[in-house]
């Protein structure tokens, strides 16, 4: 099959960082298709050679077991191209045609690495110039709107030149490979199918920790916040994994049809609801795996009293018959105290406990990161002394171990699949616009309210306001159990 790949963005970040080194890894492992050319475009002037340099450069900063040596990057810079556009010029739209007709690939991946206030006239000019027959796929990059109003625009705009099965939006986190052993422990077994309620579950808790601060992202961030960064889309899209009902197959709109269900079940917040169960908070100086780090206030670009959220944790409830009253606790931030994803369900404990110290539940933690495994929280015997007494084991499957060398990263996997046209890991508008419909009253409120996000000390697990949430209904989290 042959393929080509134009990155809009192709000096940019996203496309040096994540994009170029998640295709390479694919070139490496012989998973790229043969017959591929990536294009790159960007604004300034530059001959082929110079962005292969630029990019081999790049690659310095890349992991070193990820990084090319020259004899790899020399066959993978054969498949790397230049061209200079303006993004608002139709007939550098009209050249770039003539580049990709010379020879008519069986499929063209328009990758949007821009900035997202371009997504609308790169779309709208690739439909003008005919660069959306039915072998082009565009990928677009998050944030996609800021708000309910901004994602509607742009889904307008693209479903204007493109099909909703042309438009392939990323969420990194559902390339993740544990993610996708979501679907696989659910489905593909019977062992917890029976056990997936309300009846069984106490409660489920899904945290995506980060032990970085916003780095050289100040301005960006800034304007995001926590809540728009991780929770809108990667906290909601696992949470729609863990909560979906079985799909009668595994084609991406089975997939996403069930997933919205969920997004759609999800109970609406009012003002009140938003102070009872939504935790905002703002990182202080403090000390990060013994080296002191300052706080938000004082990071680089971030504007003076700031009170953007770096730390969000809320208690969501999906309102149906499988799940009604079973909190789903989310929590993301910056600077906690650990770089930590995973999401914890927490079973009921026994009805009635009849060895000593047995209370406490059983627990199944799917580990996204560091680790990518699963563990099973259970209670035995110990068989020594102490008569009947339980202690808490686990069962712990290492799935970097067991898979190791079938495991891709999220970027190589997403990449792939663009390709190839599998949708199943992409988001599609109406799962993005319910997302956004049920955070958007968390904005509102927010706006509305002068009091600051609550502080925490870098380091920590986010204000104690959000172990008080918790509490509220007689639970801790995961890392305080
Ligand atoms: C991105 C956010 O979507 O995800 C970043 O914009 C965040 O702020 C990143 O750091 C986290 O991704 P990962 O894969 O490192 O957990």
């Amino acid at each position: 099959m042959s393929f080509d790949l134009v990155l809009f963005g192709g000096t940019g970040d996203l496309t040096w960082r994540k994009l170029m080194p998640a295709l390479f890894q694919a070139f490496r492992h012989g998973k790229l298709p043969r017959d591929g050319r990536i294009l790159a475009v960007a604004r300034d002037a530059r001959s082929d050679d110079a962005y292969r340099a630029f990019i081999k450069e790049r690659f310095a900063e890349v992991e070193s077991a990820k990084r090319p040596n020259d004899e790899e990057f020399a066959r993978f810079a054969a498949l790397l191209f230049y061209r200079r556009m303006d993004l608002s010029h139709a007939e550098d739209y009209a050249a770039l045609k003539a580049w990709l007709d010379e020879r008519r690939a069986d499929t063209t991946v328009m990758y949007l690495a821009t900035s997202p206030h371009l997504f609308p006239v790169v779309c709208a000019q690739l439909g003008q110039a005919g660069l959306n027959g039915p072998q082009v796929r565009v990928v677009l990059e998050k944030p996609l709107g800021h708000d309910l109003a901004s994602a509607q625009e742009i889904n307008r705009v693209v479903a204007g030149a493109f099909s909703e099965r042309q438009a392939l939006r990323i969420d990194h986190y559902l390339g993740k490979p544990s993610v996708q052993n979501l679907s696989a422990l659910r489905f593909g077994n019977a062992l917890f199918e029976p056990l997936w309620r309300r009846e069984s579950i106490a409660n489920i808790q899904i945290t995506l920790a980060e032990s970085i601060g916003v780095g050289t992202r100040g301005d960006f961030y800034d304007r995001t916040g926590a809540l728009r960064d991780m929770i809108q889309n990667h906290a909601l899209q696992l949470l729609t994994m863990i909560a979906m009902e079985p799909p009668s197959t595994n084609d991406a709109d089975a997939i996403r049809d069930e997933k919205l269900k969920v997004l759609k079940s999800l109970k609406p917040f009012t003002a009140e609801t938003v102070a009872r169960d939504v935790v905002r908070g703002q990182y202080k100086a403090g000390t990060v795996g013994g080296v002191p780090v300052a706080g938000y206030l004082e990071e680089t670009k971030v504007p003076a009293g700031s009170a953007t959220e770096t730390f969000v944790a809320l208690r969501a409830e999906v309102q149906n018959w499988r799940w009604a009253g079973v909190p789903f606790y989310l929590r993301t931030g910056k600077r906690l105290g650990a770089r930590s994803a995973q999401i914890t369900v927490n079973f009921r404990p026994v009805p009635h406990p009849i060895f000593p110290g047995s209370s406490r539940a059983n627990k199944l933690v799917i580990k996204l990161q560091p680790e990518d495994g699963l563990e099973l929280h259970l209670l035995a015997a110990k068989g020594g002394r102490q008569g009947e007494a339980l202690a808490p084991v686990f069962l712990d499957l290492d799935f970097d171990k067991a898979f190791a060398a079938e495991r891709v990263g999220a970027y190589e996997r997403l990449l792939l699949d663009a390709i190839a046209g599998r949708l199943n890991l992409f988001v599609r508008s109406d799962e993005q616009e319910q997302a956004w419909r049920w955070v958007e009253p968390v904005l509102h409120a927010w706006a509305n309210d002068a009091a600051a996000p609550r502080p925490y000390a870098a380091g920590t697990w986010g204000p104690p306001a959000s172990s008080a949430m918790v509490a509220r209904d007689g639970c801790v989290w995961d890392e305080e159990q």
